[in-house]
């Protein structure tokens, strides 16, 4: 009889757990393109089964506004937790939602994913706006619906923050002056007092995307992502090489974005008609130049003119 070493069983515990979610991943169609990873299935279902990814960047279905071939209704509250687990240490997802009108009322459902975020550990580090060029036809008791949420999650402290700063300045030409108020009421002069102001800075919390733009790469997906909004949150949060993933990849925006800005990416769709939409789209963006070979620029702290 051979003694029973506990660590030599821990490790062989832990082969065998290995082994049988390799083969469960192994069991769901995959399409791999490039550096881009494509499941066929539930996010559900992949989504524990993942390695640690460096950023999201998604959109779930909001409540019942679209049906998705039967696939829409959810809190995906269970994503949110397995997205907490999956995100390394200074990762960021963001989460793009609305809320759906029932009986006339809001939801809600995108503040009571916003908190769960919380409770499983991530920071809200931001709540930013997406303000539509286009909207829906209102109700008649409310003003015209042009804004959705996105949501920034983070993992302790974001790891990356290379803000886009294309905000024309309108004290462009003039030198910065003025004071800071400090805890006590005093006020002291502000930093880089005298200086000139520059042309452009840092964007503010909320984004004006053309949401009517665009709708031709994503080929009948019925709510694809603007590209803008994942293109500029993929250079925000992450440089080059980070892995990204998108649990409801839909047309695939998020994959398309990550394959110009040199970045890994992992997309999960259940809906085999946008999955393949998907790989199309993903397959022809390689066909395309990419933006960057190299890390792109340090992020530069600056005055936040
Ligand atoms: C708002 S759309 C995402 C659109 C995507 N960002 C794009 O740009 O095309 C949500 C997507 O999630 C998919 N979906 C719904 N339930 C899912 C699930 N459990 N697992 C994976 N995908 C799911 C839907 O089929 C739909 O394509």
């Amino acid at each position: 009889m051979t003694d029973y070493d506990p660590a030599e069983n821990a490790r062989k515990s832990y082969d065998v757990a290995i082994d049988a979610m390799r083969e469960k991943l192994a069991s769901f169609k995959c399409v791999q393109i490039g550096d881009a990873t494509l499941y066929l299935g539930d996010c559900r279902e992949i989504l524990p089964l993942l390695p640690k990814v460096n950023a999201v960047v998604t959109s779930p279905p909001y409540g019942e506004i679209r049906e998705y071939g039967g696939h829409a209704s959810s809190d995906w509250l269970d994503v949110i937790s397995s997205i907490a687990k999956g995100l390394q240490v200074g990762g960021v997802c963001v989460w793009n939602v609305n809320d759906q009108v029932i009986n006339g009322s809001k939801s809600g459902v995108s503040f009571r994913q916003c908190l769960h975020a919380k409770e499983c550990g991530l920071r809200i580090h931001d709540v930013m706006i997406y303000c539509k060029s286009g909207t829906t036809f209102p109700d008649r008791n409310r003003y015209l619906p042009a804004h959705e949420y996105m949501f920034v999650w983070s993992n302790g402290a974001p790891a990356h923050f290379n803000g886009i700063r294309d905000r024309v300045n309108k004290w462009r030409g003039t030198t910065l002056h003025g004071t800071d108020r400090l805890p006590d009421g005093s006020t002291r002069p502000i930093h880089g007092l005298g200086s000139d102001v520059p042309d452009t800075g840092l964007r503010r919390s909320w984004w004006e995307i053309n949401n009517t733009a665009g709708r031709g790469d994503a080929r009948g997906h019925p709510a694809p992502m603007p590209y803008a909004m994942a293109h500029d949150h993929i250079v925000t949060w992450t440089n080059a090489n980070a892995l990204v993933l998108d649990p409801f990849m839909g047309s695939g925006t998020t994959g398309a974005a990550c394959v110009k800005l040199g970045r890994k990416f992992i997309g999960i769709e259940i809906e085999p008609e946008y999955f393949n939409k998907a790989c199309n789209r993903i397959d022809e963006a390689y066909c395309q130049p990419r933006l960057f070979k190299d890390e792109p620029p340090k992020p530069k702290q600056e005055a936040l003119l």
